[in-house]
């Protein structure tokens, strides 16, 4: 074991990237990190366990942790030797879909308590450390929904774009203590996060929702974002190595996108400050010319761009 493996804690390592990343970070040839994965229930821990091998007890240890109860983080955080967190990764994360006349401000709710609060505990909880000893590293998966909207993710685009103005504000405060944060955007990944989607939407009857919006949301956005998923979707194990990198930086970025193929569509919010090149240009996509979207989505899932596209 290197003199100065850093800790690192993971929320939310029971599928996906957190899972992957834990994995990665626990297998680093240079025995850098003490990896404490964690998750809300610890049911599900046998895929990490499986993942992580020999890592399993030696550089990767498992524990409960729900990002949304205090009592939970503050019993993770009392379990870790010294109590001392070099590297907190915000990875824990639900989504939410469908037209917002249909869903409850109380599912709504509990996407930014997961999200966004969940986010905010862990870091009040391990801040205090990070700031005595004047360094630390705060990395927080977000989206590339954080960064402009998508039709029928309302409330979840607005939860990562809380995560992405809480967390550069606090940046330039930290940089005096020497903690970095590095925001994370991913655009779609092929994970659990699109299944429970799916089966959100298969148990919700959006009701108060009329027929017009209904039909955009089950006959074009549906069509459309499995589409998406299909053609330029990620593995976990690519963003899980984007990660990596960001924890290894010695300068640690404030923003990582790790899908090149994603930032066709944020260089049009760019492009232009008022937002409506954006807006229209994702409007006229989705209602008036959905066989260009689906060209274009097959032509950058074409194998050609394969060589260009890894994660930035
Ligand atoms: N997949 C995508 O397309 C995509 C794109 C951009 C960003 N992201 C972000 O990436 C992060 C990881 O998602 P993923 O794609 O890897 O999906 P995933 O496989 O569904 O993983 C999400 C993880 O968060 C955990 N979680 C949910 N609520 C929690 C809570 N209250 N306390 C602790 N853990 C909780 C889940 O645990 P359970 O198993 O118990 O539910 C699971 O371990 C999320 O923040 C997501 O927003 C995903």
């Amino acid at each position: 074991m290197a003199a100065a493996a850093q800790t690192v804690l993971i929320s939310g390592c029971s599928s996906g990237i957190g899972l992957e990343l834990a994995v990665r970070l626990a297998r680093d040839p240079q025995k850098r990190y003490l990896v404490v994965a964690t998750m809300r229930d610890l049911g599900k821990k046998k895929t990490l366990e499986e993942a992580a091998g020999d890592a399993l007890g030696e550089t990767l240890t498992i524990s409960q942790m729900d990002v949304c109860s205090d009592e939970s983080v503050t019993q993770c955080l009392g379990s870790i030797q010294g109590g001392e967190v070099d590297v907190l990764v915000n990875n824990a994360g639900v989504g939410l879909v469908g037209p917002l006349e249909g869903l409850s401000l109380q599912t709504m709710q509990d996407i930014f308590n997961t999200n966004v609060f969940g986010a905010v505990r862990l870091v009040k909880a391990v801040l205090p450390s990070m700031k005595r000893r004047r360094r630390g590293h705060i990395v927080v998966v977000s989206s590339v929904m954080g960064l402009q909207g998508v039709m029928f993710n309302e409330v979840y685009s607005a939860s990562k774009f809380a995560l992405e103005g809480f967390f550069e504000s606090l940046a330039i405060q930290l940089l005096q203590f020497n903690i970095h944060i590095s925001l994370v955007e991913p655009g779609p990944v092929v994970t659990e996060f699109e299944k429970k989607i799916l089966e959100q939407v298969a148990s919700t009857e959006f009701l108060g929702t009329d027929p017009e919006t209904l039909h955009f949301f089950r006959d074009c956005y549906l069509p459309a974002s499995r589409q998406l998923f299909t053609s330029v979707g990620q593995s976990p194990g690519q963003v899980a190595q984007a990660i990596v990198k960001v924890i290894g930086a010695a300068r640690p970025p404030l923003r990582c996108q790790t899908n090149m193929r994603y930032r066709l569509m944020s260089a049009l919010k760019a492009l232009d400050a008022s937002g409506s090149l954006y807006v229209h240009t994702a409007h006229c996509l989705l209602f008036r010319w959905p066989r260009l979207l689906s060209l274009g989505l097959r032509c950058l899932a074409c194998s050609c761009l394969g060589s260009r596209v890894q994660p930035g």
